[in-house]
């Protein structure tokens, strides 16, 4: 057993007993390995180094009252990543094998899965690599496909309390044809810089709007965007961010609970009229949104220093499913025996 405090549990690395890996050689994936080595050996000239030909995911497992352990929707992540393994012309691990190697990572680290009631969850994150060496511009012909978890808590430092959210103009983390939509490390490349000035100003993290015209809503740093206003919830539609899994399911939930649900570019100026505001994904769940801040032309949209009512019902019903604490009726639960 270890002794985490699971509740005070930042959003972070920690150390587990085990990672699972397989390799793709000679045309086919290989045998899963499981290794306690948190360091990888790859050719200096390996693709992921130099050329970006990388992808990752993110899914959690959650324990209920019962001990019972709950993946959420790992389907929808598995065909995100064969999805972007397309976007920047890697290998593609097949859905069974992605579900073979997250079951088996989970049972090696079961103490690690953060007990029902503490707020905490175990965060998995599967990442596909090209090893293969290439000097030239071209896709590798070997690939590292590795799952590894740990345990988290809120990767918003208070939880479910607003945060400040700043509006760049000046940096663009993907471009409309480009790779936005893709879960690919050098979209974050691109919006480090942005994110790092932007907590040194003092805000939680950053809403990129569309690249070509500055008109609308893409999405926050590492979270889709959502508003509610007149029953209703709206989110983004863009190129150029990632659908996210967690806005996609509350998009149902939100339909669900009788609200009409819009689907559309969202113009900068709409904010004015949202009566909530928030950023949604598997690492922020819901996070309500206090205040925006545009960086560049100073104007300001705030909304409270309080979750909305939407907000907090989404948050409930969505973590509520999560735990098993309400029923599954989407079939969105996976539960690992
Ligand atoms: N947008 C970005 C840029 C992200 O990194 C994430 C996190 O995965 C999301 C949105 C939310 O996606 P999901 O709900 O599938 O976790
Ligand atoms: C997630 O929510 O899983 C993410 O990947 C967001 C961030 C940690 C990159």
């Amino acid at each position: 057993m270890n002794n985490i405090e699971w509740s005070k549990l930042p959003f972070g690395y920690v150390k587990t007993h085990y990672n699972v890996r397989c390799y793709y050689r000679d045309g086919k994936w290989g045998e899963i390995e499981v290794s306690s080595d948190e360091y990888i050996n790859i050719h200096m000239a390996a693709t992921c180094l130099h050329y970006g030909q990388e992808a990752f995911e993110g899914l959690k497992v959650f324990t209920g009252k019962d001990g019972t352990l709950r993946v959420f929707r790992w389907d929808e992540n598995a065909k995100r990543m064969i999805n972007s393994a397309k976007g920047v012309v890697m290998a593609e691990p097949p859905m069974e094998l992605f579900l073979k190697m997250l079951e088996k990572v989970v049972h090696l680290n079961k103490d690690f899965v953060p007990p029902y009631g503490t707020g905490a969850s175990l965060y998995v994150r599967p990442m596909l690599i090209g090893t293969g060496p290439q000097v030239g511009v071209s896709p590798a012909k070997e690939y590292l496909f590795l799952i590894f978890v740990g345990p988290v808590g809120p990767y918003f430092k208070d939880g479910f309390k607003p945060v400040k959210v700043q509006i760049v103009r000046d940096v663009d983390r993907a471009a409309p044809h480009g790779t936005g939509r893709f879960k690919v490390g050098g979209n974050y490349a691109a919006s480090l810089s942005s994110v790092v000035r932007a907590h040194a100003e003092g805000y939680g993290t950053v809403l990129y709007l569309d690249a070509k015209e500055k008109k609308y809503i893409d999405e926050a740093g590492p979270a889709n965007f959502f508003g509610i206003k007149n029953n209703t919830y709206i989110t983004p539609d863009s190129s150029s961010i990632l659908p996210s899994i967690t806005n996609m399911s509350l998009r149902q939930l939100a339909a669900d609970m009788g609200l009409k649900v819009e689907m559309r570019p969202v113009p900068v100026e709409e904010l004015h009229t949202l009566e909530e505001a928030g950023a949604c994904g598997t690492a922020a769940v819901i996070t309500p949104i206090g205040e925006i801040t545009d960086r560049e032309t100073g104007e300001k949209y705030t909304f409270g220093k309080e979750p909305g009512t939407v907000s907090t019902k989404l948050y409930q019903t969505l973590q509520g499913m999560q735990y098993g604490d309400i029923p599954d009726k989407f079939g969105w639960i996976h539960v690992i025996k």
